[in-house]
């Protein structure tokens, strides 16, 4: 058989057989819809209930500030078009980052084209990194949102979210986390480490199921909805609730969450072994920050390459990994983080490896091995 070396665990991660069992009753005795008002449906609702409950005491928050969605990009787009349009009566500027995920970013180009916002887009350092200053300078009167992910995707780069909510809360702006990447990586206590109002998680990223996530909205804060209909999730999000979903969204963020199962003692290593083995190959370049970064994702970029070469030669060696540029009708779209670093005859060849819980260090050497002559090969077109 053919080997398998899966180094995209940012892409999404395996369902964890404890989650899948946590979601099983959902896929089966318990198929109530939470809405009805009759027996079978009073159960579901119980159960619906009971894992808003858990997710609060999980995260430290009040039930009523969580909403369900189907994952990170709904979560996103519910607090960026929720959050400006609810509070355009105070104001038109929004700010955010130039290295935010496309969920957050194209909905803010969104706002600026069909719906008169005004959006400054922050630049970031060789890192990647948002500087809080630059936050506070880009601060207007009329500013209503300000939304800054909590680790970037692509390379890993950890923002100083604490720091930029701190400073959005003393001017009274709302303040957005796309924590989506973040979860399950970083130590966790409570949401309220981030001193955002708006957070996004996504379940599949931390071994629980795809199509979870959820929106935490601080109170009393209420968002316009973007989903019309009924008035599930405090009128804030239309739409039967994905019980197996959410049961596995909160079996997982109570497994993997606090002690993050993206292991530091087990990944330091790794890591670091990885990246000595890209910084050996010539015309590899590391992107992702040696320290502020998650402690997973080893992205570079390539001279010389492109990435749908190196992606496709990395898996004829069975080996998984990700770039940041998009592909579409077979045109590859320049990553837009790596351009966001300044280095825009690179940004067609970025390469993420992005490691987790059942990477192990034959893995990483089988891939240090290969990695030169897949990246020669690249290079020759
Ligand atoms: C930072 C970030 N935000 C949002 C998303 C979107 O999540 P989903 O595709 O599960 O909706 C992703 C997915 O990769 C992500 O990495």
């Amino acid at each position: 058989m053919p080997r398998t070396i899966y180094f995209d665990y940012n892409a999404t991660t395996p369902l964890d057989p404890a989650v899948r069992e946590a979601m099983l009753p959902f896929l089966d005795g318990v198929w109530g819809n939470p809405s009805s008002v009759h027996h079978v449906g009073r159960r579901a609702r119980a159960l619906l209930d009971d894992a808003r409950d858990r997710a609060a005491i999980f995260l430290g928050t009040k039930p009523s500030e969580l909403i369900f969605t189907s994952g990170g990009t709904e979560s996103n787009n519910l607090a960026v078009f929720g959050a400006a349009r609810a509070r355009q009566g105070r104001g038109k500027h929004l700010i955010t980052s130039a290295i935010e995920h496309h969920a957050v970013l194209h909905g803010f180009d969104y706002l600026e084209k069909k719906e008169g916002f005004q959006v400054t887009r922050l630049p970031v350092d060789g890192e990647g990194r948002v500087s809080v200053a630059a936050v506070k300078a880009a601060l207007r009167p009329d500013t209503v949102l300000v939304s800054v992910m909590a680790a970037n995707n692509e390379i890993g780069t950890i923002q100083p979210v604490a720091e930029i909510g701190a400073l959005c809360r003393e001017h009274g702006v709302v303040f957005h986390t796309d924590a989506v990447q973040w979860f399950g990586k970083e130590p966790f206590t409570s949401l309220a480490q981030f001193n955002a109002d708006l957070v996004s998680v996504c379940a599949h990223k931390f071994h629980g199921p795809k199509g979870a996530g959820l929106l935490y909205i601080r109170s009393p804060l209420h968002l316009d909805p973007v989903a019309f209909g009924g008035g599930h999730e405090n009128e804030q999000r239309a739409g039967t609730e994905n019980l197996a979903g959410i049961a596995g969204l909160v079996a997982a963020l109570e497994r993997f969450v606090t002690v993050p199962v993206f292991a530091p003692g087990k990944l330091e290593g790794l890591v670091a072994q990885l990246r000595e083995h890209v910084t050996a190959v010539a015309g590899c370049t590391l992107v992702s920050p040696a320290t502020g970064c998650l402690n997973n994702t080893v992205s570079f970029v390539v001279a010389g390459a492109d990435s749908i070469s190196l992606m496709a030669g990395l898996d004829v060696e069975g080996v998984c990994a990700s770039s940041g540029s998009a592909c579409s009708a077979g045109s590859l779209e320049p990553s837009h983080v790596i351009l966001a670093l300044g280095r825009p005859e690179t940004a067609n060849s970025l390469v993420r490896f992005s490691l987790g819980r059942d990477s192990t260090a034959a893995e990483v050497a089988a891939v240090g091995e290969i990695l030169p002559e897949v990246v020669r090969r690249a290079q020759l077109g």
